[in-house]
């Protein structure tokens, strides 16, 4: 079995990732904040790549009938009911509901994904949960950072390091890419919480400097909920566990 590791969406191998599982991740925060709004309830979330799109669905849905919910350069977007933080997925808020969200990198990461067997959404927070079921399917993978602007993110390079290792220690023979070595080397020995190594990264950065920055600490929580999200007919939803 072979888990590769692309660090943006333009890696993915032409023709998508056919036949494989596709982990996408984005740390800080879209992913982060649909592993937390499913395990707080939410029924699905419709992911879009625009906030006209956005718009458009939630028009089509009924717009009383769902959350709009995202952000544009980490603010929340105008009209909109939700950003991107983590924790303003209450359940109080998202229980029951359906979801359109709009992120800059996330969701186009979760787009772009379209065409591979499966789609499963990763963050820290479900880390564990994600190495289990990719180590018992039967089916290549690859993890999918969504990166920034399309370049190398620290965080999410962190976060696949991550799922990599869990999953190395289920299934030890698993093979792995060139990438797959460099989040592996990354990650070092440390064994304590991701904060502070989270915290130097840009997206970060820029989360610290409009005044986000509890977001990170969040975000950084490793095995906090045991859920898998999955990406199937242009909504995401909770599978069933291993
Ligand atoms: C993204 O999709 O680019 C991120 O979720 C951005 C953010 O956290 O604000």
């Amino acid at each position: 079995m072979r888990v590769d590791v692309a660090f943006t969406p333009a890696e993915l191998p032409k023709g998508g990732a056919a036949g494989r599982t596709v982990v996408v991740i984005d740390v800080l925060r879209a992913t982060s904040s649909i592993v937390h709004a499913l395990f707080n309830g939410a029924r699905r979330i419709v992911p879009v790549t625009t906030v006209e799109e956005a718009v458009r669905k939630a028009e089509e849905l009924g717009r009383d009938a769902v959350l709009l919910c995202g952000e544009r350069d980490c603010l929340p977007i105008r009209g909109f009911d939700l950003g991107n933080s983590p924790e303003e997925f209450t359940a109080e808020r998202v229980a029951g509901r359906t979801l359109v969200m709009s992120t800059t990198n996330g969701t186009p990461a979760l787009l772009a994904s379209a065409g591979s067997a499966e789609c499963l959404v990763g963050a820290l927070l479900n880390a564990g949960a994600i190495a289990r079921r990719v180590a018992g399917a039967e089916r290549d993978a690859l993890i999918l950072c969504s990166g920034r602007e399309g370049r190398f993110a620290y965080e999410d390079a962190f976060c696949a390091g991550l799922v990599l290792r869990r999953l190395r220690q289920l299934r030890p023979r698993v093979r792995t890419d060139d990438a797959g070595r460099a989040v592996l080397r990354l990650l070092g020995r440390g064994q304590g919480s991701p904060a502070p190594i989270l915290r130097r990264s840009a997206a970060a950065r820029r989360l610290q400097e409009v005044g986000l920055g509890q977001d990170v600490q969040f975000c950084a929580q490793v095995d906090l909920h045991d859920v898998i999200p999955s990406f199937v007919e242009q909504r995401i939803e909770l599978t069933a566990g291993e």
